[in-house]
């Protein structure tokens, strides 16, 4: 495969620190055995996420002198509120802290307003809910229900949008239980089955259902641009066409979005929830904003937080940029690959999603195959990575079961614009080596399990 360079070059330098195998033993101990407790500085190479861990532009950081830090009216949210409508053709915008920020200010709302129309048991549709999604969701009494295709199920069978909904069971979903439908989430790319593209037609077959019954269509717009990015790649009436354009047809499909500008926004911190033209709601919204994030214009970030995320929007639609990014994406999946290990195929747009139940076929879901595999992969090489299994799905609300997973992967989350084409081949060697051990390694067990979210803080023993 031809090479692809980096559309920048590197103006500073933060240093990173290997670990012997004695005291990367020692901080999994003390972390419970759950990387998420680890100390960052324990780490090598962090592949945790790519959520706010990329590294900013010198526009950013230039732009972050002139952020307005006036409490209320400031110039930093006026200029973002422009950009958003100017990128995706939204009237309304609230900044929110990160991506769960808007969830928790819109999703009672959403309710409310099910619940005023007859729903007597809200539901959201989605491709597939994020964790932090289904929380929310549940937080306020609803449930959730996943509708993703069956091929993304199925980790070696390619397929350009795997990330698609299954269309005709969302139909019937949609006939049979109309009035109970809170809103569909869309997805895009949708993280938990691989960081996996919607297509266009997908989208627009979906939001034409919603919008035939009334029901509100919400995009949770996280990786907006890598969406973007691959329908230009993949489908043929797009080749064309610029990466804003397609943003922007994706974006008239619904009425509102929710954002963690973490990813596609490149900043470290922010959020957005904005309302293409629904003003009643968008005030509600605002109304949840004051108590819970802050007041309306600067919804609990800084002026200058909202003014690097004004440029990020913006930097996010550069091709070059998308095309650098997702080669380095390919670039780690091809040599894991090409060394037999099983993986997401194709590979998404922010992660490998490494396939952990095909590699222990004999550890059991509630013993977290995924978790195992992270566990191994850092003590062997410093490389912090996390599971999409059934520890993150976590157990039903109602009767306390633990809920089956989908699947159980590990994933190689990639910060933007943050680590070079050696680390990930160092990544790669490092997990082929795991990967030949895997006979050998333990299953794990709760010795404190949360009762929500519960991946990010419990502790686990071996069994
Ligand atoms: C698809 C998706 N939605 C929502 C969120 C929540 O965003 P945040 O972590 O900024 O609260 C995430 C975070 O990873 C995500 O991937």
């Amino acid at each position: 495969m031809k090479s692809v360079p980096e559309p920048w070059r590197i103006k500073m330098v933060e240093p990173i620190k290997m670990t012997t195998k004695i005291q990367r033993q020692n901080a999994l101990m003390e972390a419970g055995l759950n990387p998420f407790l680890l100390k960052a500085e324990d780490v090598f190479i962090d592949l945790l996420t790519d959520s706010g861990t990329g590294a900013m532009s010198d526009r950013q950081w230039a732009s972050m002198f002139l952020g307005d830090e006036s409490y209320a009216g400031s110039r930093s949210y006026y200029q973002l509120s422009q950009i958003v409508e100017e990128i995706f053709g939204y009237q309304y915008t609230i900044p929110v802290h990160q991506g769960r920020g808007a969830e928790q200010i819109l999703f009672p709302c959403l309710v409310e307003l099910a619940k005023e129309k007859g729903a007597s048991e809200p539901v959201f549709l989605s491709n597939h809910h994020f964790d932090t999604t289904k929380a929310h969701a549940e937080m306020v009494g609803a449930r959730v229900k996943d509708f993703i295709c069956s091929s993304a199920l199925q980790t070696n069978i390619p397929d350009d949008w795997k990330g698609n909904f299954d269309l005709e069971s969302l139909a019937n979903e949609i006939n049979h239980n109309r009035k109970n439908i809170v809103a569909i989430v869309i997805t895009i790319t949708c993280n938990s089955v691989g960081g996996q593209p919607v297509s266009m037609e997908n989208i627009r077959i979906a939001a034409a259902m919603a919008r035939d019954s009334g029901i509100p269509v919400v995009i949770d717009a996280a990786r907006f641009a890598e969406n973007a990015y691959f329908i230009k790649r993949r489908d043929s009436h797009y080749s064309d066409t610029a990466i804003s354009q397609i943003v922007k047809e994706i974006f008239d499909e619904a009425d509102i979005f929710t954002m963690s500008a973490k990813k596609d926004g490149m900043v470290n911190i922010g959020g957005l929830c904005c309302f293409r033209n629904n003003e009643s709601l968008f005030r509600k919204a605002q109304l949840r904003c004051v108590p819970m994030e802050g007041f309306v214009t600067y919804g609990g970030l800084a002026g200058r937080d909202m003014a690097a995320m004004t440029i990020g929007l913006q930097e996010a639609l550069n091709e070059d940029h998308l095309h650098s990014r997702i080669a380095q994406v390919e670039y780690l999946g091809n040599q894991l690959q090409q060394a037999g290990i099983p993986i997401q195929t194709p590979v998404g747009g922010h992660a490998v999603f490494v396939d952990a139940r095909k590699i222990f076929p004999d550890i059991r879901p509630e013993n977290f195959p995924a978790q195992v595999l992270c566990n191994a992969l850092y003590l062997e090489s410093g490389v912090r990575a996390t599971e999409i299994g059934s520890l993150m799905m976590g157990r039903d609300p109602v009767n306390g079961q633990q809920e089956p997973s989908l699947f159980e992967l590990m994933r190689l989350t990639i910060p933007r614009r943050t680590y070079t084409d050696n680390h990930m081949s160092y990544v790669a060697d490092s997990l082929i080596e795991v990967v030949k051990k895997a006979g050998t390694l333990r299953p794990l067990e709760f010795e404190y399990e949360p009762k929500v979210l519960r991946q990010f803080t419990a502790r686990f023993r071996e069994v």
